[in-house]
């Protein structure tokens, strides 16, 4: 790895750790979207992009824009992009390297006063990590003009409606189509990978070619509340024991079609509700997530399909039934340009940089703006493969790699799309 990289590696790594620190603090790293703690990280995020010289805006969908002026009044832009958002109980990295880079990347250019014949946005998308909405990459489906009126019209668990959060984000419903981008010259999105492969083959960069595609279902189960100490065990509806002969049935039926051949296949019950949830009540209703990912588009619509009989079969006998089975987002198979591609390989080679092509099983805000634009994004390594946890760590010499690549790849960019 080399050292003498164009971008201040310090400076990148004291922005990653600052932003950190905007944390729940009893639940280190957690900042998640539409929270007060996430408005504090947004507001940190925003002033560093004052300071390196971007003018700052939130558009109608809510996504926090640093924008930095072309020569060219009518050259769009080149947008560098991530999230500034976490899981419950996250890491420092995930989404945040990816916005902080491009940040640094911005300070390397005012520093250098380099001018560019294209505008650079650097963008934090809101909410990439799925929501308490259920919804994941809010602020990127709109930029793609893909944010349904059924999805805004989504609540979380205390009444609040996705649009109502959007706006409290900053965003203006009434506006949202303008948050729709066809002035995007190309997007390109740094990220820690989240897996084991670079840091296992001492690679510095991963060239990002495709991303699975990602279907999320609601499933309610119901049955019928009533008295824990009074109810004989004949004439329960526990909505529960029927919930978790759902979860087993979908392990089971996942852990068969992975090893069936069709390339990447993953399914998961990561979210579940449990009503009313206590101890002296028989649970009468539950609801639960379910993330499938495949790099096989017919695949992943094979499991959606053939999953409500398989679910009605696993309640058969229990006394509860399926209530509900809704896809609430379905995001295809997202496929980088290949001229990117070659942009970024060029760029890691021009470094000293040791990249390889790999696809990615984690989403990304990038999967929705290659709707719109050329897009591509570049990974680096994690430590263990560790990531969605408090231990996710990559090393500053890592990520200022990464952000050397993508002010490489710009500057060629610049040039290549005039
Ligand atoms: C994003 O973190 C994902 O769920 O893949
Ligand atoms: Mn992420
Ligand atoms: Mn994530």
């Amino acid at each position: 790895m080399r050292t003498n990289l164009p971008i201040d590696e310090t400076g990148l790594w004291d922005d990653l750790m600052a932003l950190a620190a905007r944390t729940e603090p009893d639940r280190p790293w957690t900042r998640r979207a539409f929270s007060p703690m996430f408005l504090e990280g947004r507001a940190f995020v925003a002033a560093r992009m004052r300071e390196a010289g971007l003018a700052v805006r939130i558009d109608p969908a809510g996504n926090l824009i640093g924008r930095r002026e072309g020569r060219r009044a009518d050259a769009r832009a080149i947008v560098i992009g991530s999230h500034s958002d976490t899981v419950p109980d996250g890491g420092r990295f995930d989404g945040t390297a990816g916005v902080m880079a491009g940040i640094a990347v911005a300070r390397s250019l005012a520093r250098d006063g380099r001018e560019l014949d294209h505008a650079v946005e650097i963008i934090d998308c809101l909410a990439e990590e799925v929501s308490i909405f259920g919804l994941s990459c809010i602020g990127s489906r709109a930029v793609a003009g893909a944010l349904s009126a059924e999805q805004l019209n989504r609540q979380e668990p205390t009444g609040e409606r996705l649009a109502a959060a959007i706006e409290r984000m900053g965003g203006s419903i009434d506006h949202l189509g303008e948050a729709r981008r066809t002035d995007i010259a190309a997007y390109l999105e740094l990220h820690i990978e989240q897996g084991p492969v670079l840091a296992d083959q001492r690679r510095d960069i991963g060239i990002v070619t495709a991303i699975a595609g990602i279907t999320r279902i609601e499933i309610t189960v119901e049955g019928r509340a009533d008295h824990a100490g009074t109810t004989p065990m004949t004439l329960r509806q526990d909505a529960l024991a029927g919930g978790a002969a759902v979860v087993t049935a979908i392990a089971k039926d996942a852990r068969r079609r992975a090893a069936a051949g069709h390339g990447h296949f993953v399914a998961t019950v990561g979210e579940f509700r449990i009503e009313p949830n206590a101890a002296n009540v028989v649970p009468g209703r539950v609801t639960m997530l379910v993330d499938a990912r495949a790099e096989e588009r017919g695949f992943l619509e094979g499991f959606v399909t053939e999953l409500p009989p398989l679910l009605q079969r696993a309640l058969g006998g229990t006394g509860t039934r399926l209530a509900d089975f809704r896809v609430i987002s379905d995001a295809l198979p997202a496929l980088s340009d290949p001229m990117l591609l070659d942009v970024l390989e060029g760029a890691s080679d021009t470094l000293g940089l040791d990249a390889m092509r790999m696809a990615s099983g984690a989403g990304h805000d990038m999967a929705w703006f290659s709707r719109i634009a050329p897009a591509a994004m570049i990974f680096i390594p994690s430590k263990d493969g560790r990531s969605h946890t408090p231990e996710e760590w990559s090393e500053p010499g890592e990520i200022a790699a990464g952000a050397a690549v993508l002010h490489e790849a710009l500057l060629r960019l610049d040039t290549m799309l005039a």
